[in-house]
């Protein structure tokens, strides 16, 4: 097996589905979450790391008139959205497009995907950036979004505190023994990754610092509508 991409997660992305439910608490509430925070009258949606499409498939269900464009560097994750996307019949409102969301962030002007979205999601996928290009990501979604548009991402958030690392990570290991199993049982099925364009392993910052880096793009509004320990969905209106 090849050198993953930061956040393809799996040796094998037919293991993704199952195996995220497994390895992340509540995986299936914040995908969730997220289309809930949107106006069901979105029509144009911008999705940024978009794997293997689960996020998708719940916004295209919620917003009957929207068209999503979907960011994924990994020809392999989006070759499997596609698939479920056409499976569910929303093949004509989604469009998948291989490319870096640093790229976009920096260089909008070479991605022909216009800058009047009314939505921006996106989950478990920015948190691979360093803090100095989440920061420029969401000036870029900031600018790109209509008048009134809000952005919503989920993410893994850095524990404030050595104690409330260890709580965190004690609740993975409870929630994987739910499942019946175990994180090192999981984690035997995790690829290995390496730096790929703008991304590279777990770059955390605290809730804190995302909210901060939020106001600091242009959000008028920032909000919190779920946290559960170290796992948390933020964003707000611009
Ligand atoms: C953990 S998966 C999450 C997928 C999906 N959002 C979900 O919640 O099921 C993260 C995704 O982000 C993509 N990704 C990470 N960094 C990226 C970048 N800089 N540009 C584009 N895609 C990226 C990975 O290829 C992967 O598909």
């Amino acid at each position: 097996m090849s050198q993953l991409f930061p956040g393809e997660v799996f040796a094998n992305t037919i293991d993704f589905d199952h195996g995220i439910r497994q390895l992340l608490p509540r995986y299936d509430e914040i995908i969730d979450v997220i289309p809930r925070c949107l106006p069901t009258s979105s029509r144009y949606i911008l999705e940024l790391g978009c794997g293997t499409g689960e996020v998708s498939l719940k916004v295209l269900k919620r917003c009957p008139e929207a068209h999503i464009v979907a960011l994924d560097y990994s020809p392999r994750m989006l070759q499997f959205a596609q698939a479920k996307i056409t499976a569910a019949g929303y093949a004509q409102r989604w469009t998948g497009i291989q490319a870096d969301f640093g790229d976009w962030a920096i260089n909008p002007e070479d991605f022909n995907i216009g800058r009047e979205f009314d939505a921006c999601v996106s989950s478990l996928a920015i948190h691979h950036l360093y803090d100095e290009m989440k920061l420029k990501l969401f000036q870029q979604i900031a600018a790109s979004l209509s008048q009134n548009g809000c952005f919503w991402n989920a993410d893994p958030i850095l524990p404030e505190s050595p104690t409330l690392a260890e709580i965190y990570q004690a609740v993975r290991e409870e929630w994987a023994s739910q499942q019946g199993t175990n994180l090192a049982d999981i984690r035997a099925k995790l690829g290995n990754s390496s730096p790929q364009g703008h991304s590279s392993q777990d770059q955390l910052a605290t809730l804190d610092t995302h909210l901060q880096m939020l106001t600091q793009a242009g959000f008028q509004t920032v909000a919190v509508p779920w946290k559960y320990y170290g796992l948390a969905v933020f964003g707000g209106w611009r």
